[in-house]
């Protein structure tokens, strides 16, 4: 068995927090092992929790919308989420929770070695970029920290609720774009 697997059938049998207690699935990750380009979302909703699979839901519809327009799709990046186990009525996983959780991504980008970090939201981004991250100010920008490059965009929910935030999105997926056409040497 290769480490991923390894990883992932320890993840899918931990009970490390109580989110354990009520899930269908636990929602490892999606997409290449050899991506370049790693998208963390914040937690399953319910779609993911039935399915076992990240952004499956109307959001996640969304987000594919999001990939396509720069020529991506799920087979050429991975996806996966702060927490791997939907937080009960979609609340934002509580610290503890995130805590008990982040080594198993941690584990998963220590495999995969991206290049990109894309946080979708202000829960991933606090995690990644800064605790006290301001969506509304920092999206789209890019800090580098130990060789990758970080950037949030506005969570792909977020834009369904707000649609006026698209047209700044779409500039921030052109720049992630661009990025990822200096940095990346497989992903196009
Ligand atoms: N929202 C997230 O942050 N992650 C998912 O997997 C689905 C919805």
């Amino acid at each position: 068995m290769g480490e991923w697997e390894r990883l992932r059938e320890r993840c899918l049998a931990c009970r490390d927090c109580a989110l354990c207690e009520a899930r269908h699935n636990v929602v490892f990750g999606v997409g290449s092992t050899q991506a370049e380009v790693l998208f963390v979302g914040e937690g399953p909703g319910e779609n993911e929790d039935l399915q076992g699979e990240p952004f499956v839901g109307r959001a996640g519809k969304f987000l594919d919308d999001m990939l396509a327009m720069i020529d991506l799709d799920r087979s050429r990046v991975y996806i996966a989420n702060i927490v791997k186990c939907r937080p009960p009525q979609n609340r934002d996983p509580l610290n503890t929770e995130q805590e008990a959780c982040l080594p198993w991504l941690r584990e998963q980008i220590r495999l995969l070695q991206p290049k990109i970090v894309v946080c979708l939201g202000r829960i991933s981004a606090m995690v990644f970029i800064r605790p006290d991250f301001k969506i509304s100010r920092e999206h789209g920008q890019f800090v580098t920290k130990d060789g990758v490059d970080y950037m949030a965009l506005y969570h792909p929910a977020a834009l369904l609720r707000d649609p006026r935030r698209r047209p700044e999105t779409f500039e921030d997926l052109k720049a992630l774009q661009r990025r990822i056409r200096e940095r990346c040497t497989h992903t196009y």
